[in-house]
């Protein structure tokens, strides 16, 4: 076990990011934190072995140190609780410039705004389908019965096809949900998505299928003089990785905060029935800034900071509060309060910021807006009286469960 720095500051926090208590009382913890210690040592851990870190909780610095990639580096990994980087990282999340611009330009056109349209429509199909199996039950767990299993079923829908085979989404859905809660049995868990991953990728090169987002995988950095870089076969894995992992976890942990709202608030469940594509889309975006899926990230130093009086050095692990940031009344006043008519309701920092800003927003954003729009339609939709609802401590913040009492 190692302690990246000793603390200079006569406070040290007790901050661990997997706290199964943290994610219920995140919000006390974060503002006390943001408006007293804004930059302050933690002796929690950072890997399941290493303790140690600062973290930054004011949406300037979290902003700043998310631009400067080259001071606040992703190489050592990024997320919260560290797997080890050596055995596998996640690609673009956790490689810096060059390497991260190639893949992020060989990636981006399947998740730009125009690419991802159809999603939406894809999206709410899906959206219905899920909502008429938990009508049939009346009573249903919301997060088990609709927001795991929905960014699941499009990203399958949308990126692989028939022959990919559908039937792996339960345990596709079930192995992430272990991976990132508990990160200590992601290794008994990994290898049996990877043996997956390579049957994707080695199916799609001897198809010699090099235009759909898994074929471009399949081939990214084969060959150089087409790519302008070279890429490993762990590499191309870890880049199905990430691409697989990133959009199904985070977006359910959204879909489940907006479920909540939604289930226990009707005003604010009708007041977006029937709504259109604008208020629906500014609803995304302050829901989003309001319950951060992923509240945290990792970063490394590679030169000494000083920030606010903290003597940062070189090696030392940086975690950057997300979720602070777009609690920030410098920036969002009234920040605990839900208000879609904000002028800034898309500055938030849920999607993060620089380089490595989420690749996948247009088409979770468009998921959130459809799921949402189906939800409002439900004459029923309410969490179970007396229902006790507890978040999950892990890379994304979203409820374990939510009983709902539901009907079309
Ligand atoms: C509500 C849902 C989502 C949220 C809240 C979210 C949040 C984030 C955040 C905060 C980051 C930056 C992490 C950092 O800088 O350390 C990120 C990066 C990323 N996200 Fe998302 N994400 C969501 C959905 C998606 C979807 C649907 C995809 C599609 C596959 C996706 C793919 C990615 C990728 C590939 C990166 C790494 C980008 C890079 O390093 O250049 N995300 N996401």
């Amino acid at each position: 076990m190692t302690d990246t720095a000793p603390a200079t500051d006569a406070h040290v926090e007790h901050f661990e990011p997997l706290d199964p208590e943290l994610p219920n009382g995140y919000w006390e913890y974060s503002d006390g934190l943001r408006a007293n210690r804004p930059v302050v040592r933690s002796d929690g851990h950072w890997s399941t072995e290493d303790t140690g870190f600062w973290l930054l909780s004011r949406h300037d610095d979290v902003y700043h140190a998310a631009a400067d990639w080259q001071t606040y580096s992703s190489a050592n990994g990024a997320t919260p609780v560290q797997f080890p980087v050596e055995m596998f990282r996640m690609i673009p999340l956790e490689v810096d410039p060059p390497l991260h611009r190639h893949v992020r330009r060989l990636l981006n056109p399947f998740f730009t705004p125009e690419a991802v349209a159809a999603a939406e429509q894809a999206a709410g199909g899906i959206a219905d389908a899920l909502l008429d199996e938990c009508v049939a039950q009346a009573e249903c767990d919301f997060v088990g019965g609709f927001a795991n299993l929905l960014p699941a079923q499009v990203f399958f829908r949308y990126f692989l096809d028939a022959a990919d085979d559908q039937s792996r989404i339960p345990w596709v859905v079930q192995t992430i949900l272990t991976m990132f809660e508990f990160p200590d049995k992601a290794l008994e868990v990994a290898p049996g998505l990877f043996a997956w991953y390579t049957e994707l990728l080695a199916g799609r090169r001897e198809a010699g299928r090099q235009t759909d987002l898994i074929g471009v995988i399949a081939h990214a950095g084969l060959d150089e003089s087409a790519d302008g870089f070279v890429m490993d076969d762990k590499q191309r894995l870890e880049t199905l990785n990430m691409v697989v992992l990133a959009g199904m976890e985070t977006t359910s942990a959204g879909l489940g905060n907006i479920a909540h709202h939604l289930a226990t608030d009707q005003k604010l469940r009708a007041s977006l029935r029937g709504a259109n594509d604008d208020v629906l889309a500014r609803a995304v975006d302050e829901f989003l800034r309001h319950d951060p899926p992923v509240p945290l990230a990792g970063r490394t130093l590679t030169k000494d900071v000083e920030l606010r009086g903290c003597p940062m050095r070189t090696g030392d692990r940086i975690m950057l509060n997300w979720a602070g940031a777009s609690r920030d009344p410098e920036v969002f006043p009234r920040p605990d309060e839900l208000d879609f008519s904000r002028p800034n309701v898309a500055k938030h920092s849920s999607f993060g910021a620089g380089v490595h800003r989420c690749m996948g927003n247009h088409l979770a954003r468009r998921e959130l807006k459809a799921a949402i729009r189906a939800i409002a339609e439900l004459s029923t939709f309410e969490l179970v009286e007396g229902a006790q609802v507890n978040w999950r401590a892990a890379f994304a913040r979203g409820p374990h469960t939510l009983p709902v009492r539901i009907a079309r």
